[in-house]
């Protein structure tokens, strides 16, 4: 990849003001490569939608720049930035057919009249609606309007694609099935898509790299495997996948381990993330499914902890069972659904364990 295909929108930065005093976006430095598939993930109010409107050319920066392919845009008008959008109510124009939905763009563009009606036939083509031309968007159901809407986007063969929530309106099943063929058609088509979405799953299955929004700011910029695996601060641990959280104070951190002192006074072993010397406070994280309750496959010296079983679930592939550990009820353990695994009881008096590895102390 060259610098200019590293660099394909950067922000640069970028702050944003609506009222001249609160900054919704604070200071914004992401660099976006050329055919990337990049979402930006956070609680509603982050600033996500902020930083999708200064790209496009709705909102200006109040301070930074924001440049697309090394040039800089922040004066170039939005219908002159070569992008294409899909958004949850970008609605079609209800008295066009779809196909004169489709050409609209390319209209705009003084595109002729057969490569037009080329365009808009490939462009159906490719979100399977090529038998929906003469429709109008009101014949039309919600999924398939979502798809013309992303036609509509794709057809005048933009290098940028931002979508905003584009899938929000949508049921459970005919979202899954848009994620797979909008990031089929983004990177067949080499497509430079930045996507918007405040849940999770949506942006860890579609992503070459999520930027986790919150408060104005990125908390952490990383492909959807380490995010879920190697999270930088509490934030981004709890709001990407299932995650248990202890409480405690810093005891010692010898050889690359932290031992933490939890606050009902027993002592476990975590990676320190950022956390740096004794007696400071820590929240450490551990994902369901890297607990373990045999002690024989730890190994010999890990600290271990007390637990209580409080409910036990059988569901199918899976054991999920929730302990009382160190005053948190709500603590998960998720065990495969194999021969040599015990299914607990409620009630039962258990050790647990893990790899310090795998459980992260991070702030408090
Ligand atoms: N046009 C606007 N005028 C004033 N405040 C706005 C405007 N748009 C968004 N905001 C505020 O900016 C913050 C970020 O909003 P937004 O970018 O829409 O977040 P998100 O898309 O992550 O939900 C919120 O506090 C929101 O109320
Ligand atoms: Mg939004």
């Amino acid at each position: 990849m060259t610098e200019a295909d590293a660099g394909f929108v950067v922000f640069d930065r970028v702050q944003k003001s609506y009222d001249g005093e609160t900054l919704v976006v604070k200071d914004l430095n992401l660099s976006i490569g050329k055919g990337e598939f990049l979402t930006m993930l956070g609680p509603s109010g982050s600033g996500k939608t902020t930083c999708l409107m200064m790209l496009a050319g709705f909102e200006s920066a109040t301070h930074g720049e924001i440049l697309l392919d090394g040039h800089p845009i922040n004066n170039i008008p939005p219908h002159k930035r070569g992008i294409g959008m899909v958004f949850q109510n970008y609605a079609l124009f209800p008295h066009m057919t779809v196909a004169e939905n489709l050409a609209f763009p390319l209209e705009v563009r003084k595109i002729g009249k057969s490569e037009r009606e080329a365009k808009v036939k490939r462009a159906l083509e490719m979100v399977q609606m090529g038998a929906f031309g003469g429709r109008r968007p009101a014949q039309l159901s919600g999924g398939q309007q979502q798809r013309i809407a992303l036609a509509r986007a794709l057809v005048f063969e933009p290098e940028l694609v931002l979508m905003d929530e584009p899938l929000g309106a949508l049921d459970k099943q005919l979202r899954e099935h848009m994620q797979f063929e909008i990031t089929r058609l983004a990177h067949s088509l080499g497509i430079t898509t930045v996507y918007v979405t405040h849940d999770q799953t949506e942006a860890l299955t579609m992503s070459d790299r999520v930027a986790v929004f919150d408060d104005g700011r990125i908390q952490q910029l990383a492909p959807p495997d380490l995010l879920y695996e190697a999270p930088e601060n509490s934030f981004v641990a709890q709001f990407i996948g299932e995650n248990n959280t202890l409480e405690g104070t810093v005891e010692n951190i010898t050889d690359g381990v932290a031992v933490v002192r939890l606050d009902d006074g027993e002592l476990i072993d975590a990676k320190p993330v950022n956390v740096s010397k004794p007696g400071e406070r820590t929240l450490v994280s551990i994902r369901p499914e890297r607990v373990e309750i045999d002690k024989s496959r730890l190994s010999p010296g890990v600290h271990t902890v007390h637990a209580e079983v409080l409910e036990f679930i059988y569901m199918g592939d899976i054991y999920r069972t929730r302990l009382r550990v160190a005053g948190n009820e709500d603590f998960v353990i998720k065990t495969r659904n194999a021969p040599d695994q015990r299914r607990l009881r409620p009630g039962e008096h258990i050790e647990i364990g893990w790899l310090p590895e795998d459980c992260r102390a991070l702030d408090a």
